[in-house]
């Protein structure tokens, strides 16, 4: 039942974007589905991408004293888990003081998996994956937190970067909303860096995020029984400078007409047209501070790394 859902989900999103006027767009959160979730491993071990690397350093540097702030006891929440390896420094950290329990939510089955498999070793800590979007999962995991317990919520990688600018004041409003006064939000961002460095990152000369992105077409053949020619279509990476975002786009190589048969809609491509896939907001200390204030928290610490300029903010809810 589950399953017959999401597709129809991602088959009515997936029309939506494409047949709307003005820019077509893709959700990101459909990049992530098996291949696709691989190819982002394969992604965060690219030397031009250095944000996962950077991400998982400082939380390996810094677990005992980032833990150090949240009160017991405690239970942590993950929004978009991915593959767990950068959580797991957290959680050991954490169950080093009691016994602990975890609710990744993910609406990646293959992450949610790949996430369990990781982290099971553990000792003291009890994995309840959630199979859900953010919002909806945090609203279950927060119904389940017995009283008087501190509620840690992860938002790593700077998957917040997905959202536009004031989009992601409006989402982390609606995280601050299910959360009680003094419960915390430890946040990723990645940091503004040179124009070609990020070029680089999102471009990278091996072809992987190409592939990356190029598979979003893919699996709307396989699963929406697409008929898109991936080799008519090319990955473009390019800087949006008043956004302050990375943005990935398809850009189809004629004009040709896709056709989908779930959903029974064709869909015509100007030569040059572009599908915008996601945005990846590159953050300043400035616009974290501004983020964190419009949301309802205030910045309680904050690590960054050196070699890949990467922020990470324990942020309290007001
Ligand atoms: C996982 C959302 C952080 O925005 O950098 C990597 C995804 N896209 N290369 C990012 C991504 C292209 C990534 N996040």
């Amino acid at each position: 039942m589950r399953e017959l859902l999401t597709t129809s989900l991602f088959a009515s999103e997936v029309s939506t974007g494409l047949c709307q006027s003005g820019q077509k767009t893709l959700p990101s959160k459909y990049l992530y589905d098996a291949l696709g979730s691989g190819l982002f491993e394969a992604i965060s071990l690219l030397p031009e991408y250095g944000l996962t690397r950077a991400d998982e350093r400082i939380l390996r540097r810094y677990s005992r004293e980032i833990v150090s702030y949240v009160p017991k006891p405690a239970m942590v929440s993950e929004l978009g888990s991915g593959s767990g390896r950068k959580t797991r420094w957290i959680l050991s950290a954490l169950c080093e003081r009691e016994p602990l329990s975890y609710y990744p939510i993910e609406i990646s089955r293959t992450a949610l998996e790949s996430c369990e498999s990781e982290l099971r070793d553990i000792a003291h800590v009890s994995i309840v994956g959630v199979e859900r979007e953010y919002l909806d999962g945090l609203r279950e995991v927060t119904a389940l937190r017995p009283e008087g317990t501190h509620l840690l919520v992860l938002f790593l990688g700077s998957a917040i970067g997905n959202f536009d600018a004031g989009a992601d004041a409006r989402f982390l409003r609606q995280v601050r909303s299910f959360l009680l006064p003094g419960d915390s939000l430890l946040l990723g961002t990645d940091l503004m860096k040179p124009v070609e460095q990020m070029l680089q990152a999102y471009d990278d000369p091996l072809g992987v995020t190409a592939a990356f992105n190029l598979n979003l077409l893919g699996r709307i053949n396989r699963e929406l029984g697409g008929d898109f020619d991936l080799r008519q279509f090319e990955h473009v990476a390019l800087f949006n400078e008043a956004a302050g975002s990375i943005e990935m786009h398809i850009r189809s190589k004629r004009e040709q007409v896709v056709r989908l048969r779930s959903e029974e809609v064709s869909v015509v491509f100007g030569k040059g047209e572009t599908v915008w896939t996601e945005s990846c907001r590159k953050y300043t200390h400035k616009s974290i501070g501004d983020l964190a204030v419009a949301s309802g928290f205030r910045i309680e610490a904050q690590w960054t790394d050196e070699e890949w300029p990467f922020a990470e903010t324990l942020l309290c809810a007001q």
